[in-house]
């Protein structure tokens, strides 16, 4: 028989700390926390801990919405329709304590996603939609298809590739003036806010005329990835795609030092990123997985 509960943390929610992510066993440990109050309802078949759900309501104050964090159920009980009943009984608690909408984000790509899309699908959640990609490619790979952005081509002289280390004080300076005039920089993508730690083997800069015009900032992880961080051209600049030159110099430059692999993290409100990342990255990908959102709008009485 399954049976679920609201379990309350530290007391009785010690069996399901292993059904969360890392990130959200603290929801568990203590429920009332600086900006929301967590909602774990767990699941029980003949008395056994059999599965949890884990979300938050945010606290007065905090403009979030109500998310939902994770669904898991134990491998013993699946396909029995203990994730389904969590998610019901969450919506419940969820419209009992105020809520009129809930949020989840979630990843693709794993075996579970088609039943967890399942559930959502059945207890009324709206259509998934994509929201990031995070990619791992094989560059051997990508250079043995031979893309175009990889040839070599000759450019205007008014245009200069150089490695991020040789951008000056000065040209940081003025892309931040010029930045504060006409804000024109996507506000994610600003270089300032990756500098940290950046690589400087692969990371480089366009300069038109000596001014800072185009930029692609990277990290060099522990595993030897190269990870493409920041990429970004001057909106009058786009269309030349310029930000390929200088992917070019970065698979170049990692290449010489025997780099193999990168990875890419493409918000899809950067659409034409996303699309070049499809093309280009996805065939050779080591792995290619997107995060999806979706809502639920929760009526008085959900059940
Ligand atoms: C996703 C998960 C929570 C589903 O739990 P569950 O208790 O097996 O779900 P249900 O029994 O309610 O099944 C949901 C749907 O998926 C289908 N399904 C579940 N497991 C299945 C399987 N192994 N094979 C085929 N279909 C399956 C069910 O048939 C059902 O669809 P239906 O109503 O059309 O028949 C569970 O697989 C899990 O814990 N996975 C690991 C954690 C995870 O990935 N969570 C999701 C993101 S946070």
């Amino acid at each position: 028989m399954i049976d679920t509960k609201v379990v309350t943390p530290a007391q009785d929610a010690k069996a399901f700390l292993g059904m969360t992510f890392p990130t959200y066993t603290h929801l568990l440990s203590e429920a009332d926390l600086d900006r929301v109050i967590a909602v774990p309802v767990a699941a029980f078949v003949d008395g056994v801990p059999a599965g949890l759900i884990l979300g938050a309501m945010p606290k007065p104050g905090n403009p979030a919405p109500p998310t939902l964090f994770s669904v898991f159920v134990d491998p013993a009980f699946r396909n029995q329709g203990v994730g389904t009943r969590l998610m019901e009984d969450f919506h419940k608690e969820v419209a009992e304590r105020g809520g009129d909408v809930i949020r989840v984000k979630y990843m693709t790509g794993k075996e579970a996603t088609a039943y967890f899309e399942r559930i959502l699908q059945k207890t009324g959640w709206e259509e998934p939609t994509p929201r990031m990609a995070a990619i791992k490619a094989d560059l051997l790979q990508i250079r043995a298809m031979d893309p175009p952005w990889l040839r070599e081509r000759r450019i205007s002289p008014r245009f200069k590739i150089i490695p991020w280390s040789a951008v000056t004080e000065e040209q940081k300076q003025n892309l931040r003036l010029s930045h504060e005039k006409d804000h024109w920089i996507a506000e994610d993508l600003v270089p300032w806010m990756h500098e940290a730690h950046y690589d400087p083997v692969s990371s480089c800069a366009l300069l038109r005329d000596g001014e800072l015009a185009a930029w692609v900032i990277n990290h060099h992880m522990r595993d030897g990835t190269t990870r493409f961080t920041c990429s970004f051209a001057h909106p009058k600049l786009q269309r030349l795609g310029v930000v390929l030159w200088l992917y070019k110099e970065a698979v170049d430059r990692a290449e010489e030092k025997g780099r193999r692999f990168g990875t890419w993290t493409v918000p899809l409100h950067h659409p034409a990123m996303h699309a070049f990342a499809m093309r280009w990255m996805k065939p050779c990908s080591v792995y290619c997985r997107e995060t999806y959102g979706s809502e639920k709008k929760l009526t008085v009485g959900e059940g």
